[in-house]
């Protein structure tokens, strides 16, 4: 007889119609941290897509994928930090982008950036740390302190300090928090694809050197940046340069368009070198071999020049939302100086709506454009904001403000 949980066996407490014998368990506290809207807004739009419906999408903060080309060896294990030669073709990248030294040693190779923070956060803070992060900000940092027990300090900013920390904004976060062990920088920034100058940044650095305070720096979006031509630092300053206490982690996933391919890096201070390699060698064993081969082919001339013309196409993409700005009627908006974000007030738009998330279901509901409300990013005032992502491209980027521009014509 077939059982009417199946023929497979199931817990005692899932039997059906048996009062559950065994309590479920609770998940642990720190767990408790709220998943990435985003992420599920992305889930919303592939069921709208899959009923018929035809979505544009200016959600995900995703260039289009790359195919792989050629094919990969059997792949095994590699060191924890990566392979010898990746780590080497990566502090080359440093030398050719921003003509700093760095030693191959000091360069662990991780599971995205993603997982650069995890293990970068363990090493470098204990729970209970006091580590401060701009507000908008990318929503990961926060919930991962947050569930390794580390305390987030979140410095509101707006567009005196173009959405970035200041060393005035540190020292009023101290006055009311008490001493800080971190800064999160990001620089250009999600959601707001902000930058730092390298007058602003050279300052938070001596902020930092003087309160002795570790500054992770995420690099993730450099060179996506809308430099005018024969601009000082067109790819971004690299806090490598700046500060050897600092950590600096990047990815292939944004450049370099490689997100599925979980590969990402940290450039470590001496100190945290044999720490990472310790919790990479437990929690990870090795990053992924066949991508970390694949990966070898990004630092090529031919490869950079491919990358720019996508960034170009981005720039076009970006032009086009910063033109139709008076048509939109929405409020401050952040400068969108690199990444491929542009974080703005809905100003009177909002007039029609109780916040930014129900605008955002409105016209994903009755234009098919999606946009990320800004709660995600700022839990204070994100219900005002939206950010639009132009890693869609020139022609979707176009078709979404047309629809959007329609949209809010006839509300
Ligand atoms: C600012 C920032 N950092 C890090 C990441 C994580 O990227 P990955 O893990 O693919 O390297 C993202 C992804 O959107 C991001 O926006």
């Amino acid at each position: 007889m077939i059982t009417p949980g199946g023929p497979f066996k199931t817990p005692p407490s899932r039997r059906l119609g048996e009062a559950p014998s065994i309590a479920p368990l609770a998940a642990s506290q720190r767990s408790k941290i709220p998943a990435f809207e985003v992420m599920r807004i992305t889930d919303e739009i592939a069921r709208r897509r899959a009923d018929g419906h035809d979505v544009v999408s200016l959600c995900a903060g995703e260039p289009s994928a790359r195919p792989a080309p050629g094919t990969l060896k059997p792949a095994g294990y590699t060191g924890p930090l990566g392979t010898t030669p990746l780590r080497e073709a990566i502090a080359g990248h440093y030398r050719a982008w921003y003509d700093v030294e760095v030693d191959p040693a000091t360069v662990a190779v991780t599971t995205g950036s993603s997982g650069a923070f995890q293990l970068v956060f363990l090493a470098a803070f204990d729970p209970g740390d006091r580590v401060a992060l701009a507000s908008p900000g990318y929503p990961a940092y926060r919930n991962i302190l947050t569930a390794l027990g580390v305390q987030v300090i979140e410095i509101p900013t707006g567009p005196e300090t173009r959405y970035q920390p200041s060393p005035e904004l540190l020292a009023a976060a101290v006055r009311e928090h008490g001493p800080l062990n971190g800064l999160i920088l990001a620089s250009p920034a999600n959601p707001t694809g902000t930058m730092l100058d390298r007058p602003a940044l050279t300052a938070l650095v001596a902020w930092c050197v003087a309160h002795e305070v570790r500054i992770i720096s995420d690099e993730i979006y450099h060179g996506i940046t809308f430099p005018e031509p024969g601009a000082a630092d067109p790819r971004g300053i690299t806090l490598r340069e700046l500060d050897p206490e600092a950590v600096v982690i990047n990815s292939f996933s944004k450049y370099w368009g490689m997100t599925g391919w979980r590969l990402g890096w940290a450039i470590l201070p001496q100190a945290l070198v044999a720490p990472v390699e310790a919790l990479a060698s437990n929690f990870a064993l090795s990053p992924p071999a066949p991508a970390q081969e694949l990966a070898m082919r990004s630092f090529s001339a031919e490869a950079y020049g491919e990358r720019d013309a996508v960034v170009a196409g981005f720039g076009r993409a970006r032009a086009l939302i910063l033109d139709a700005e008076p048509q939109l009627q929405w409020g401050v908006a952040a400068p969108s100086d690199g990444a491929f974000y542009y974080y703005s007030e809905l100003g009177p738009q909002l007039e029609r709506f109780a916040d930014s998330s129900g605008y955002a279901r409105a016209l994903l509901e009755g234009a098919n454009v999606a946009v990320v409300p800004g709660t995600d990013f700022d839990s204070a005032a994100g219900h005002r904001a939206v950010r639009l992502s132009y890693a869609a491209g020139e022609s979707a980027v176009a078709e979404a403000l047309e629809r959007i521009i329609r949209f809010q014509a006839t509300l």
